[in-house]
């Protein structure tokens, strides 16, 4: 199959009339189409027919136990897939959608067995991002998608990202550029009496918490080791974000981290890579043979989750073996982020 790349104005998409038909028109025959959105790159499909969502998952190879989530440009289109809309989930949509924030609820029997892997439950957001949402507005469907990457690899960032996994597996891909978060959205369960986050995300604990009251956190994404209970959310289970590259994250006061860091890195005698700060970058300077990866700035957490998958791949793409990184604390975003960064190392800490 030959993969189309169409790029989309960002500022603009619904200038682009032609364009969204073409993806529109695909979208309602059933095919798959990359997208992206504030978030991560998706693999989009007709949420309602089961045909296409098989697709979705054939196109990423992902197994069919892990339900996927639901993407909606409208409250009136919300309405058509999910049983009601508690008084909190209202809340936190009012609050925050469109927004990088997935919300579990009761789904209505118009959604698929095979979108949601056999659950009751649909997870659901509003995209903050006019492509995606001019597109499903074209569509006029509620598209599914899970992020755009091939099972087990960092999720995509930016179009090339997609190509790499999905050339020759789907018709199309929209490129709109980079990725505004680059981590996936925020997960909370709705669909019972206790919300519950089940993912980390951009939207952060403490801004849900400082519109809806207290909630739960799923335990295995605070702690660093692993744990033997099931995650909540089927897919927080399987191996992910994994590079090739050997990955160990340094822990500790950042003085003693840069020390050990530089230490490790000069005495190793594989291909090695250093993912730090950029307060840090300029400690590693004098290290021969050694790529650095400045990831962004502690002083705006956003510009580290923009960085962190595209650092990831490039891992790969260097060949390197292994790479040291740096540690941020759980505080607000610093959670997705080392949700993510624990997993790429599988669970690979050193504390000093
Ligand atoms: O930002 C995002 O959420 C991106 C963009 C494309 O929207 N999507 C994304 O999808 O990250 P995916 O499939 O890569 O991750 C969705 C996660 C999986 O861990 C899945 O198990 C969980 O959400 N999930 C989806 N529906 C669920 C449900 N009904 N109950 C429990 N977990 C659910
Ligand atoms: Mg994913």
């Amino acid at each position: 199959m030959q993969t189309k790349v169409l790029t989309m104005d960002i500022k603009n998409p619904y200038n682009e009339k032609e364009k969204l038909v073409e993806v529109a028109t695909l979208l309602k025959n059933g095919e798959v189409v990359a997208c992206p959105t504030e978030s991560v790159y998706g693999l989009f499909a007709n949420a309602l027919d089961e045909d296409a969502v098989k697709k979705i998952y054939e196109a990423k190879g992902r197994p069919s136990d892990n339900p996927l989530i639901v993407h909606i440009s409208s409250y009136d289109m919300l309405e058509t897939i999910v049983m009601d809309v508690p008084k909190k989930a209202k809340l936190l949509m009012e609050a925050f959608w469109p927004a990088p924030l997935t919300i579990l609820l009761k789904k209505k029997d118009v959604v698929p067995a095979t979108t949601t892997a056999g659950l009751n439950t649909v997870g659901v957001r509003m995209p903050k991002n006019d492509i995606i949402l001019s597109i499903i507005e074209e569509a006029n469907l509620p598209l599914a998608a899970p992020s755009a990457n091939v099972s087990g690899k960092p999720s995509p960032t930016c179009a090339k990202h997609v190509l790499e996994d999905m050339e020759g597996r789907i018709p199309c891909i929209v490129d709109g550029g980079d990725c505004d978060f680059g981590v996936e959205s925020t997960i909370i369960d709705l669909s019972s009496d206790t919300p519950m986050i089940l993912r980390p995300g951009n939207i952060t604990i403490s801004m849900i918490e400082s519109v809806i009251g207290k909630v739960l956190v799923d335990a295995t994404i605070i702690n660093d080791s692993v744990i033997k209970e099931a995650p909540k959310a089927p897919g927080m289970k399987y191996k992910h974000y994994a590079p090739l590259c050997e990955v160990l994250i340094v822990k500790g006061e950042n003085d003693k981290v840069v020390k050990k860091i530089y230490e490790l890195a000069k005495n190793c005698p594989k291909k090695v890579g250093i993912i730090c700060t950029l307060e840090n970058e300029a400690f590693f300077k004098e290290l021969e043979n050694v790529k650095t990866f400045s990831i962004g700035t502690r002083s705006n957490l956003n510009t580290i989750t923009q960085n962190l998958f595209k650092i990831l791949r490039q891992l790969d793409e260097d060949k390197l073996e292994v790479a040291f990184c740096e540690s941020f604390s759980r505080d607000e975003e610093g959670l997705a982020i080392m949700n993510r960064l624990v997993k790429a190392s599988g669970h690979n800490i050193l504390e000093v």
